[in-house]
C-alpha cells in the first residue's frame, strides 16, 4: 500500500459513522480538533463526509455555546475519564471543557474547495459565532484566551503547566485506574503527578455543573495560552470572511479581532523573546518556547518576532518542530507534549508562515514532515531525534494532514500548493 492509500484506509477505519475517532482504543470517542482535522482529510476524496464530521461535532454544542473537547457518543470502557466522571451538561454526553477552535478556519477552507455546499457553511456560521462568543465571554483576559484545564489546549503535559500544577494540591481525587498506559508505554504519556491534577480539575468543574462564572472565581488553574489565543484569533478572522461571504454584519467579529490582537501582547515574554503561556493566578510567564509559540504567523500577529527561535529550534534535531524547545531542561523527546513533533501543528505553522511571506520556511517544514511520515507512518507523534513513531498508531490527524498537505501526490486545497 502507498502512504496515500494507507492514510485513506486509516480515515475509513477510524470512521464510526458520522464522526471519526482519533485512534481505536486509546481515544475511542469524537475529539473536537481531531475531528476538524479529519474533515480536511476527508475533503480530499469525500466532501459529503467532510461536512458531516463538523456537523456531528456541533450537535454536541452546549446551550451556552461551548463545543466540548470530547463527545461520548457510545460508552467505551477503554478510555478514562468517561462521561460519568465529566458529567457534561450538553445535548450529547460530553466532557466539560473545549479545545482549540480551529473549526471556523477549516470551514472556510472546506467552502473554498466546495462552493456547491455553501448552505452547509452558512448553517454552521451562527454555531461558530456562539462558540467564539463563549470564549470571549468566559475565557477572555484582556484579549488573551485562558484555559481552565491543560486538556483544553491539546498540549496536555507540556512544561508550561509545571508551574501552575505545582501550586495545586489534588485533593478529593478518588482512586482511579488509567487506561491510556494500557495502550501506550508510560514513557510516552503524562506522569501520574499530572493525571492527579487533571482529575482534580475535572472534579472541580463537574462539582459545580461546569458553571463558568463560579469556575472563574475558584479555579487555581487559569492560564492564558498561545494555542487557544492564536487559533481563536485566526478562526475569528476566517469567521469575518465567512460573514462577509454570507452578507452578515461583522461588527461583533471586528471587536473580537481588535481585542485579541491586543491580547496577544499579554502572551509575549520580553525576557525570553517568545510567545508563551501566562499564568493569571501567579502573574507569571512560563518562559517555555513551544511549537504553539510558532502559531503567531497563523494568527497574523507579531511579524517575524519568533523567527530567531524558529531557526534555532529547527536546527537542533533532525525532525522538527519539537513541541518543547530541546534547549529547555524539561525537554523529553518521547513524552507526549514535552518534546515530540506533532504533524498537525506543523501544518498550521507552515500555513501561517506561507501566508506571511516565508515560503522558504513553510517548504522546509513541509518537506521535513513529509519525510518523517513517509519513513515512520501515521503515528500520533514522533521523536525529533530520529522520527521514531510514538503514542497511538493509525492516527486520524496524521493521516488527514498527510492527505491534505504533506503528501507529494495529494492535497487539492488551494493553500496546500502555497506550502
Ligand atoms: C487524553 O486523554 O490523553 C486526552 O489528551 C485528553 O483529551
Amino acid at each position: 500500500m502507498t502512504r496515500d492509500e494507507e492514510a485513506r484506509a486509516i480515515l475509513r477505519g477510524n470512521d464510526r459513522g458520522g464522526y471519526t475517532v482519533p485512534t481505536d482504543g486509546l481515544y475511542p470517542y469524537q475529539w473536537n480538533w481531531d475531528s476538524v482535522f479529519a474533515a480536511l482529510g476527508f475533503a480530499e476524496h469525500d466532501m459529503e463526509r467532510s461536512w458531516q464530521e463538523i456537523e456531528t461535532l456541533f450537535k454536541g454544542q452546549w446551550a451556552n455555546g461551548m463545543v466540548p473537547h470530547i463527545l461520548f457518543h457510545k460508552v467505551d470502557p477503554s478510555y478514562f475519564p468517561g462521561p460519568d466522571v465529566w458529567q457534561g451538561t450538553g445535548p450529547i454526553a460530553s466532557s466539560g471543557i473545549s479545545q482549540p477552535p480551529i473549526a471556523g478556519t477549516f470551514v472556510r477552507w472546506l467552502l473554498e474547495m466546495d462552493a456547491g455546499h455553501a448552505a452547509r457553511a452558512e448553517a454552521l456560521l451562527p454555531k461558530l459565532m456562539d462558540w467564539h462568543r463563549w470564549f470571549m465571554t468566559w475565557r477572555n483576559e484582556s484579549g488573551a484566551i485562558v484555559v481552565t484545564h491543560p486538556w483544553e489546549t491539546g498540549r496536555d503535559n507540556c512544561p508550561d503547566w509545571d508551574g501552575p500544577f505545582a501550586a495545586i494540591e489534588p485533593e478529593g481525587v478518588e482512586q482511579y485506574y488509567r487506561r491510556d498506559t494500557t495502550h501506550v508505554v508510560e514513557e510516552e504519556r503524562p506522569r501520574r503527578w499530572d493525571y492527579d491534577r487533571y482529575l482534580h480539575l475535572v472534579k472541580l468543574g463537574a462539582d459545580c455543573g461546569w458553571d463558568e462564572a463560579h469556575l472563574r472565581e475558584v479555579t487555581p488553574f487559569r492560564v492564558a495560552d498561545p494555542t487557544m489565543s492564536f487559533t481563536l484569533l485566526r478562526s475569528t478572522r476566517d469567521l469575518k470572511a465567512l460573514a462577509e461571504r454570507f452578507d452578515k454584519d461583522t461588527g461583533e467579529i471586528d471587536g473580537w479581532i481588535v481585542a485579541m490582537e491586543a491580547g496577544a501582547e499579554r502572551l509575549w515574554n520580553e525576557e525570553a523573546r517568545t510567545y508563551d503561556t501566562y499564568d493569571e493566578r501567579a502573574g507569571r510567564h512560563s518562559g517555555v518556547v513551544s511549537n504553539a509559540s510558532f502559531l503567531s504567523w497563523y494568527a497574523g500577529v507579531g511579524g517575524d518576532r519568533m523567527l530567531p527561535h524558529l531557526e534555532r529550534v529547527c536546527g537542533m534535531e533532525p525532525f522538527f518542530i519539537p513541541s518543547t524547545d530541546p534547549a529547555h531542561p524539561a525537554y523529553e523527546p518521547k513524552r507526549y507534549w514535552r518534546g515530540p513533533v506533532w504533524a498537525m501543528l506543523n501544518m498550521l505553522i507552515a500555513k501561517g508562515l506561507a501566508e506571511q511571506g516565508h515560503g522558504d520556511w513553510a517548504g522546509k517544514i513541509t518537506e521535513n514532515t513529509r519525510d518523517m511520515i513517509a519513513q515512520n507512518g501515521f503515528a500520533e507523534y514522533f521523536d525529533p531525534r530520529d522520527g521514531a513513531p510514538a503514542g497511538g498508531r493509525n492516527f486520524t490527524w496524521t493521516a488527514a494532514v498527510w492527505l491534505a498537505w504533506a503528501s507529494p501526490t495529494t492535497g487539492r486545497s488551494t493553500w496546500a500548493a502555497s506550502c
